[in-house]
């Protein structure tokens, strides 16, 4: 059968998992998808720069004309951040009928209804696991394993960064300063690591995780955020010795009438809390369903191979979709009204 052709956007920390995953499980991948997968065109900033992955020069460009409006290319992988232009050039790509695998959490909070009803409009999957909580397939777990519950309350460690600063700093004294370089060297924190640590990263992925699990649209600007910045060593210490840890935490919470709230902060948890034993990059969401009760998902929420893989998996799935002729992005349905509690009430 004809090989599916990729075009990949970007080549970084994440970028170079997809590489490696694609690469190194090529047998596993043609058995599930029946055809062999190709990386036709890797864009890049710096053509010259060291990478992580050997990769053949031809392929790669710093055009992405080249990738997005590529007769060749099925699928794009975005895995290069930003918002904006970022968009443009998804809908670009999507209005080439291309499906669109991403990680981009900072886009999809914002602009993923924009992109799935172009995706939808067009013929086009576009899927997006990675850009929740790494490697944990929680995305899928949400639109597909719990889809006849009516989920009620999501609680989640979600950011990698601010995890692994939290741990080192309360289990080995570090400082917060030289915990944040080691998580930027580690290719855990965002490109602009205030976003880790001043929570948006989170805020983002929770209105990702609370719009698919209580199937209506939430906006990033009513998630009531605070970050780790004023967390000193101090808090941490005395936290520890009454028997609690600090985690960064995302709730999103739906009352009896259908009013959604959201929101992350630094959060005190007693020991004994199955979230308080979550550490280092590691990510874990609680999810409470009125049928299922209590579930929890637990995994690496950062890291090249660890989200390559929730990509890759999702190009598995964008590939069955085009062999079966169907279309099946990760969404809620588009007749859902934004419903948020009014902070006032
Ligand atoms: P990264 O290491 O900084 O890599 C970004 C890549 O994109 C680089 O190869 C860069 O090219 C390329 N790039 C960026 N802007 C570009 C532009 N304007 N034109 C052409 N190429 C451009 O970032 P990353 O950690 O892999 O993260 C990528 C995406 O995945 C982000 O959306 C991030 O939020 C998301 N994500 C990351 C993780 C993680 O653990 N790192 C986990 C989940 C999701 P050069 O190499 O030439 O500079
Ligand atoms: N910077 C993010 C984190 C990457 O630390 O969780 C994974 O989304």
């Amino acid at each position: 059968m004809k090989p599916i052709s990729i075009g990949l956007l970007g080549l970084g920390t994440v970028g170079s998992g997809v590489i490696k995953i694609i690469e190194n499980h090529q047998d596993k991948l043609i058995h599930q998808v029946g055809c062999p997968i190709v990386v036709k065109k890797v864009l890049v900033k710096e053509l010259g720069k060291a990478r992580a992955v050997s990769i053949d020069p031809a392929i790669l460009t710093t055009n992405v004309e080249e990738v997005i409006n590529n007769p060749e290319i099925d699928v794009i992988i975005e895995v290069m951040g930003g918002v904006e232009q970022t968009k443009e050039h998804l809908l670009q790509a999507i209005r080439n009928k291309k499906h669109i695998v991403t990680a981009n959490k900072d886009l999809m909070a914002v602009y993923g209804g924009e992109l799935l009803t172009a995706a939808s409009d067009n013929g086009c999957d576009v899927f997006y696991e990675a850009s929740v909580a790494g490697g944990i397939p929680i995305i899928r777990s949400l639109v597909d394993g719990l889809s006849s519950d009516r989920i009620k309350k999501l609680m989640g460690i979600v950011n990698g960064t601010t995890n692994y600063i939290l741990t080192k700093m309360t289990e080995e004294g570090l400082a917060y300063e030289d915990v944040l370089k080691e998580a930027q060297e580690l290719g855990y924190a965002e490109a602009n690591p205030a976003s880790d640590v001043e929570g948006l990263d989170a805020a983002r992925k929770m209105v990702i995780l609370a719009t698919l699990g209580f199937s209506m649209k939430v906006d990033l600007a009513d998630v009531k955020t605070t970050g780790i910045t004023m967390v000193n060593e101090e808090d941490l210490h005395y936290a520890k010795q009454l028997g609690y840890t600090m985690k960064l935490l995302g709730i999103a919470h739906r009352d009896g009438d259908d009013k959604v709230e959201v929101s992350v902060q630094p959060t005190l948890l007693p020991k004994a809390h199955p979230l308080a034993s979550v550490s280092n990059e590691y990510n874990a969401v609680y999810v409470y369903g009125e049928a299922v009760g209590e579930t929890m998902f637990y995994g690496p929420g950062a890291g090249s191979l660890p989200t390559a893989t929730s990509i890759v998996s999702d190009l598995v799935a964008v590939v069955k979709n085009m062999r079966l002729g169907i279309n099946g992005s990760y969404a809620v349905a588009p007749q859902h009204e934004k419903n948020l509690k009014d902070p006032e009430e």
